[in-house]
């Protein structure tokens, strides 16, 4: 079972593909799909939106509303909230929060399955980072993921906020091996609330099979750049 890697203020709920048959979905959210989705993909965003609308629950929003997708595949929250939703072909997790006690939420969860080939390592990771990866032998494919999940989580934290795509280079993480936390940086003027020397964290743990990480955006972040360390 994941746990909240969340504090108590941020609503966080998981669903799974053993209950995805008597999951509800809004016919509105289903529709916002598309009609082409297969059904791998189709079950996965059933699984997705029903956390969804328990995370939603648990953080205040009594009566929630169908959670549409945007033009950019980003989930729409209700006025007022931010949130995030991820999954693999087994397990979806989603976390929400009042806009007034974050400005963006991420999430991420990756199955360890198939080692990743290491040409990909190249297309995710900074220099720093890929040293920081290969350091350990043993566990550079779980490093691997531990980066490309937290950088997954970054982007859907930071998309509330910039309304567009943030490359994997375009943002670099360090992680303290004492507190196990990744500092981010962003690496380029992205909008103008995020810009380039942005820092940001990000956690990221092996739970059974299954790599989760998280970022939490201070409130702050509304107002424009601020500085976190
Ligand atoms: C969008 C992306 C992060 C999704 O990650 P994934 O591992 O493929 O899939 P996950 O299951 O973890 O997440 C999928 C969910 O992400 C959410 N999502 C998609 N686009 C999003 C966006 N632009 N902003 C916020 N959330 C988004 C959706 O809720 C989606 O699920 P749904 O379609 O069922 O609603 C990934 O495909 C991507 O484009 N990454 C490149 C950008 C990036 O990560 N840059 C790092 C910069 S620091």
């Amino acid at each position: 079972m994941i746990a909240s890697p969340f504090p108590e203020y941020v609503g966080f709920s998981i669903s799974t593909m053993d209950d995805v048959n008597g999951l509800a979905i809004h016919p509105d959210e289903l529709r916002s799909l598309g009609k082409k989705a297969r059904e791998k993909r189709r079950r996965e965003f059933i699984m997705g939106r029903a956390a969804s609308r328990n995370a939603l629950m648990r953080a205040g929003c009594t009566d929630p509303p169908p959670v549409l997708r945007g033009a950019m595949g980003e989930p729409l929250w209700p006025e007022g909230y931010v949130g995030a939703i991820s999954h693999t072909s087994v397990v979806a997790v989603s976390a929400v929060c009042p806009v007034i006690l974050a400005s963006g939420i991420g999430l991420d969860v990756e199955d360890m399955g198939e080692p990743v080939e290491l040409p990909v390592f190249n297309l995710v990771c900074s220099d720093s980072e890929l040293q920081w990866i290969h350091a350990s032998r043993d566990e550079c494919q779980l490093r691997f993921r531990m980066i490309f999940s937290a950088k997954e989580a970054a982007y859907k934290a930071f998309f509330p906020l910039v309304g567009a795509y943030i490359d994997f280079k375009d943002a670099e993480l360090r992680r303290d091996d004492d507190t196990g936390i990744f500092h981010g940086t962003i690496l380029k003027n992205i909008s103008s609330r995020v810009h380039k020397g942005q820092t940001f964290t990000a956690e990221s743990r092996l739970s059974g099979n299954v790599v989760l990480s998280h970022v939490l955006l201070p409130h702050a972040f509304r107002d424009g750049p601020v500085h976190l360390d």
